[in-house]
């Protein structure tokens, strides 16, 4: 596996795969890897020749109150566990390299990005747009991989690729899940060994939410007055920041749980802000 650090290497390494007729696929990260990033490199190398996974903690997708230099980072294990992902290159820009002291240019979807996640935190999703479409620019992938844990975000840039046209393919991926259901996420290190148990809540919720779809009942106020409930039950200083009930597409919200419709929600506990999500019908 070949570590790249320039820009300027990694569109000549890109512009090279191309010439010999080899498709791309990019795995964007922000580092410190865990199994759903593995994930993602594993269905990247099912959907293409070689593959790029790309580690970037982008300051400009941070709000201001987030602190981007307490963001976790390991860049030296990262490498180890892309290497035995069987990943062709990763690609480590450097923040002045993506964002010189001139920067003014960013990539804004407006409408998807506004509700739930973008109102908890505006500009995030400017930031997130922005270095998406500039790997895509370098990397110029045939696929792009990314999670269903980052639900909207997925369709966030597959609204991007759409409008500015990316002749790629945007593939999301399931979420990879602990073994007590807690989404994987580079956030739940934050929790002491006491309070990580409590980080269930999420997961015991939309499975209630699920269950009572399951047994014919489809009003999303009903389901999240329970979802309410087994929060508080499962960590009871938990601040529920939203609970949303959308169509998979437009991100638009139902009152009536339909077979496209997606459950969202973030919740804040022991300083820690987690989001998940689950389609509440079929599989997935
Ligand atoms: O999902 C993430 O880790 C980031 O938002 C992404 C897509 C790598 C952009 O920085």
């Amino acid at each position: 596996m070949q570590t790249i650090r320039s820009i300027k290497k990694m569109q000549a390494v890109a512009r090279q795969f191309a010439a010999e007729g080899k498709t791309i696929g990019l795995v964007p990260t922000m580092g410190f890897l865990h199994e759903g990033h593995l994930s993602l490199i594993d269905r990247a190398k099912k959907a293409a020749d070689v593959v790029i996974t790309t580690i970037f903690v982008n300051p400009t997708q941070f709000t201001p109150h987030e602190d981007l230099t307490k963001y976790p980072r390991d860049e030296k294990g990262d490498i180890r566990k892309i290497k035995s992902a069987g990943c062709d290159i990763v690609f480590i820009p450097k923040a002045i390299d993506i964002y010189p002291d001139d920067f003014q240019t960013y990539v804004s979807v407006e409408k998807l990005s506004q509700t739930l996640e973008g109102a908890a935190r505006p500009t995030h999703f400017r930031g997130v747009t922005t270095i998406v479409a500039k790997l895509f620019n370098i990397t110029r992938p045939d696929v792009a991989v990314f999670g269903m844990k980052d639900f909207q975000q997925a369709i966030v840039l597959k609204q991007m690729t759409h409008d500015l046209g990316y002749p790629l393919k945007l593939i999301i991926a399931p979420t990879v899940r602990e073994k007590d259901g807690l989404a994987m996420s580079s956030r739940n290190k934050y929790f002491t060994p006491d309070q990580r148990p409590e980080a269930r809540a999420l997961y015991y919720a939309l499975r209630t939410a699920k269950e009572m779809v399951a047994s014919g009942i489809d009003s999303a106020r009903k389901i999240e007055k329970e979802m309410r409930a087994v929060i508080a039950a499962t960590c009871p200083s938990a601040e529920i920041d939203y609970i949303a009930f959308t169509d998979d597409v437009g991100l638009k919200k139902v009152g009536r749980v339909a077979k496209s419709t997606i459950c969202s929600l973030a919740v804040r506990m022991h300083r820690v802000r987690l989001i998940d999500n689950m389609k509440l019908t079929g599989r997935g």
